[in-house]
């Protein structure tokens, strides 16, 4: 359906305590201090979007893992009520996405298909591969010297590497593949992103008859498989799912790490735990999910109306589930604005609940974990080049959370 022809039902907002959102963070590790009026109507309260619409702002952490299993919310972008978080969503959002806008049973099959690539098991057989390639960009980051902006150096790359590796991109083309994801996330216009996504189809296009051709070892390659369990997606599919995979799995972990490296290099007492191996990486990094909530807004309508919390959610009403304030709820994690690397912090929300929880979950855990102990033990003295208070956050257009910029040296 056509962006133009969506009708959104619900009436502008009237009540004044009604919270913007997105905000952008001040702090770039805490939410914003502007919600601080829906930290005090937890578990849900309402919010007003970039449009003027209002939406219901689930804060609970019980709350939203019972509304992140509840069908009556649909994460059907195109329809009516579907809120959207900025002007860019806005204008893209009849585009569906493979799974994540997509309704179950169609996402169920679609899910199916990804998630013996995604197992545990699978996941830590990429191990040996990561660690090639955190090691290779460290490498470069050392050549050159200090000081290093470490998002284009690092944060940025690495995860896309990873996607170029576990797609089955050869290694050739990850610079082409890399310079067309940026623009493709970061494009500051429409018309730009518009021309990195068709740059890019059209090189996945061409990728997919190649591999039809002479296949090799990735996903794609798997998929394709004339002997594989399921019937082999379409050309069209492949192009749509490798463009998903590349939007889920890119901007969130890269934000992760450079968001992540931060926060470590401004709680020093938590950096010398983990370098005295008084707390371990992998429960460090679970901390920094919850605490860091780079994912900071899943969206839904409701397609029913569902009764909750002394609340109505009306049927075509959009449902935001706020992370940054889900993942502090107080009734679920003690003193929950500390960062405290020894707490199990494992059922936090930073991978969503549900059916559409992150399916790349186990890699990204892993990504994260090799990146973070990779930058710290290459770099002991790794610090920031410029005074904390110069890191910006990224502006509040997106329901992804990161820094604009991170100077390093060493
Ligand atoms: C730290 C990194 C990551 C975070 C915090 C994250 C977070 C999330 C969240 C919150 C969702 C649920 C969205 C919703 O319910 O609306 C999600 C879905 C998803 N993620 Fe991740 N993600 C990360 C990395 C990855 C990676 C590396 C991949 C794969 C390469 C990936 C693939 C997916 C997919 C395919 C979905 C859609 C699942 C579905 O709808 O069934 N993610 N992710």
């Amino acid at each position: 359906m056509d962006e133009l022809t969506v009708q959104d039902p619900q009436p502008l907002a009237t009540q004044a305590s009604r919270v913007p959102f997105p905000q952008g963070r001040g702090c770039p590790y805490h939410p914003p201090a502007g919600y601080a009026p829906l930290r005090d109507s937890v578990p849900l309260g309402k919010v007003t979007l970039y449009d003027g619409r209002s939406a219901w702002a689930v804060t609970g952490h019980a709350l939203a893992r019972e509304l992140l299993t509840d069908p009556r919310l649909s994460c059907d972008r195109t329809r009516p009520g579907f809120p959207a978080p900025s002007r860019q969503f806005a204008e893209v959002r009849s585009q569906g996405v493979p799974l994540i806008s997509v309704d179950d049973p169609e996402h169920h099959a679609q899910r199916r298909l990804l998630i013996p690539h995604f197992t545990l098991q699978r996941s830590a057989s990429m191990r040996p591969r990561i660690e090639r390639i955190v090691d290779r960009l460290l490498d470069a980051m050392e050549q050159q010297g200090p000081p290093a902006e470490l998002i284009s150096s690092f944060a940025l790359p690495m995860p896309s590497m990873v996607i170029c590796a576990l797609l089955g991109v050869p290694y050739d083309d990850h610079e082409f593949f890399e310079t067309c994801a940026q623009r493709l996330l970061s494009g500051q216009t429409v018309d730009e992103v518009a021309g990195a996504r068709k740059e890019l189809e059209e090189y996945m296009g061409e990728l997919i008859d190649r591999k039809r051709r002479e296949p090799g070892d990735g996903l794609l390659d798997d998929l394709m498989r004339p002997d594989a369990p399921a019937e082999p997606p379409s050309r069209d599919a492949l192009i749509a799912l490798s463009g998903m995979l590349l939007a889920a799995g890119h901007e969130t972990t890269a934000n992760m790490i450079s968001l992540g490296t931060f926060t470590l290099l401004n709680h020093p007492g938590q950096l010398a735990a983990l370098r005295a191996k008084k707390t371990s990486m992998d429960v460090v990094v679970e901390e920094l999910l919850r605490y860091l909530s780079v994912p900071n807004g899943m969206l839904r309508v409701a397609v029913e109306d569902i009764e909750v919390a002394d609340h109505t959610i009306r049927a075509g009403e959009g449902v935001v589930f706020v992370t940054s304030l889900i993942n502090r709820d107080g009734s679920v994690f003690t003193r929950p604005d500390t960062l405290d690397g020894e707490r199990s912090a494992r059922h936090h929300l930073a991978f969503g609940f549900g059916v559409h929880q992150c399916l790349g979950q186990n890699l990204a855990r892993l990504e994260l974990e090799v990146a973070l102990r990779g930058l710290f033990e290459r770099f002991p003295d790794l610090r920031l080049a410029v005074p904390a208070e110069e890191i910006r956050s990224k502006p509040a257009i997106a329901t992804v959370e990161g820094l604009l910029e991170l100077p390093v040296a060493w």
